[in-house]
């Protein structure tokens, strides 16, 4: 892994087991990514990349949605393996190929999908916008970009209330949600992750007006933005090539 990509696979590797338990189990996430696959279009014969794939929770629904092909990249051995698993539990070998692959480092070549999709992975990538651009250049024409964010901008100096008050009332909904749906184990998960949010440990968000900018920046066309409903600090963006 080169130099300049942050490590966070220590701590997927300690999430992993508990991810469907955790995250998994909030309603918001789930909606979120049916969401996704919605919007995406996706139809027969589409060749799909799933990037940060995680344990498979969006490319199973993509599956179930059309009779597609699925190309699925982690960083994380872990939660590569817990997907595998499933998809030897579900004889769906011939329909997804798994990769341990950052997104920093992907190069699938140019025009090699109808569907590049990322939910919740890419706000862990530091360095945007040149894998904004990797991602447009493996699009085929008229392909689309379907990216599943929080709405944050943890971006500025980490000793500034004001943007420590931005981040905790995202924090207080978002903790609140995974106590009430996931019980102790979700909301320790989460608590955890939102001091990850605070010092800019792994986790970079920012707005979606700022993932729009990048995506527009890298020459998409009809940039569009769905909320989440019932959940305002998350989005779905899709974006043509
Ligand atoms: C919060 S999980 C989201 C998983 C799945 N997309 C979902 O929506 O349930 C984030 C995933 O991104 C992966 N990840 C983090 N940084 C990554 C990177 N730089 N490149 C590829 N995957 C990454 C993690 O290993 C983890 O599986």
């Amino acid at each position: 892994m080169r130099q300049d990509i942050p490590d966070n696979r220590a701590w997927f590797q300690d999430w992993a087991n508990e991810y469907d338990a955790t995250l998994g189990k909030v309603s918001r996430h789930q909606i979120m990514l049916d969401l996704a696959v919605t919007v995406s279009g996706v139809g027969r014969g589409d060749e799909v990349l799933d990037i940060g794939c995680g344990t498979g929770l969006l490319s199973l629904r993509f599956l179930a949605a059309a009779d597609c092909r699925i190309t699925a990249i982690d960083s994380s051995a872990e939660m590569l393996a817990l997907f595998q698993e499933k998809i030897e539990q579900y004889g769906l070998a011939e329909r997804v190929r798994c990769q341990q692959l950052s997104a920093e480092e992907m190069d699938f070549g140019p025009g090699r999908f109808e569907i590049v999709a990322a939910t919740v992975a890419l706000h862990h990538v530091r360095e945007k916008a040149p894998v904004i651009g990797t991602i447009r250049d493996s699009l085929k024409d008229g392909g689309r970009f379907v990216l599943g964010e929080i709405d944050m901008d943890t971006t500025g100096s980490q000793d500034d209330p004001e943007r420590l008050s931005r981040i905790l009332q995202y924090l207080t909904s978002e903790l609140e949600l995974a106590m009430r749906e996931g019980g102790v184990q979700a909301f320790e998960r989460m608590y955890d992750n939102g001091k990850k949010h605070i010092l800019n440990d792994g986790e970079y968000c920012i707005s979606m007006r700022q993932w729009e900018e990048l995506c527009r920046g890298a020459g998409f066309r009809d940039v569009a933005v769905h909320p989440v409903p019932g959940y305002d600090w998350f989005k779905v963006l899709v974006a043509t090539k």
